[in-house]
């Protein structure tokens, strides 16, 4: 029988998330009254398929979140950019890992069926995406002024978990590191170093908490699922 497959999650949380305004990072914030990046742990531990999960933390919060080894989710201290946090989680995961996704601290309600669907085009495909279509006419912005209208129809919005062949993802991230390039997403630098990233229809209810606004509304959600995968 072969070995079982490894698949390892890195969770980026060592942002100081300033954009949302406050002192506290945005994946730091209380979503029913449990830390967004603990929601997000727990819901991908409660997921039987994922092996390991590591969080990549800012150095001053390491001390207080420590575990123990062996434990399936590690705190590890994260580097100046999300690309080098992601990099600092995958030299802690070592050689035993196969797959890797990658998941924003901030997107609480990820489908565990897309998140299946992602991990099993990137077995197929080496990387995939979970993308969902634009409702907005998007335009290229220059002086203040529409400079161009890309066609919508070719357009996605890139949602996480981003999963890797962990090969793929070694070789990005080594490659950003040779040439100083710095990412906002995995699978988008993937397919600038030529892989194919595979797109798997994502869901609209897997939102990134970016503004207060979207705070209530996942509270909101969150008490009407009723507290879903609660530990
Ligand atoms: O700041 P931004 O929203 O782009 O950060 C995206 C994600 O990357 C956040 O979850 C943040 O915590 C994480 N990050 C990180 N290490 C950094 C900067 C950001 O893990 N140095």
């Amino acid at each position: 029988m072969p070995d079982p497959e490894r698949i390892l999650v890195i969770i980026p949380a060592a942002g100081s998330g300033s954009r949302f305004g406050g002192d506290v990072p945005k994946q730091f914030l209380p979503l029913g009254g449990k830390p967004l990046v603990q929601r997000v742990v727990e819901r991908f531990l409660f997921d039987a398929v994922v092996t390991r999960v590591i969080v990549p933390v800012a150095d001053m919060l390491l001390s207080a979140v420590k575990t123990s080894p062996g434990e399936r989710v590690q705190f590890v201290a994260g580097g100046a950019t999300r690309l080098q946090s992601v990099t600092r989680g995958l030299e802690a995961a070592g050689d035993d890992v196969d797959l890797v996704a990658v998941h924003d601290a901030v997107r609480p309600f990820f489908s565990i069926d897309t998140f299946h669907a992602t991990l099993d085009a990137a077995r197929r495909h080496g990387a995939a995406f979970p993308g969902i279509p634009l409702p907005d006419t998007v335009h290229q912005i220059a002086d203040d002024a529409i400079a161009s209208t890309p066609d919508r129809s070719v357009l996605v919005a890139a949602q996480t978990p981003q999963c890797f062949r962990v090969a793929i993802l070694r070789d990005i991230v080594a490659r950003a590191a040779r040439e100083d390039a710095d990412a906002t997403d995995e699978a988008g630098l993937a397919a600038k170093y030529g892989h194919r990233v595979q797109l798997v229809h994502g869901d609209s209810m897997n939102f990134k908490i970016t503004r207060p606004e979207d705070l209530v509304m996942a509270e909101r959600i969150y008490a009407e699922w009723g507290g879903e995968g609660d530990a």
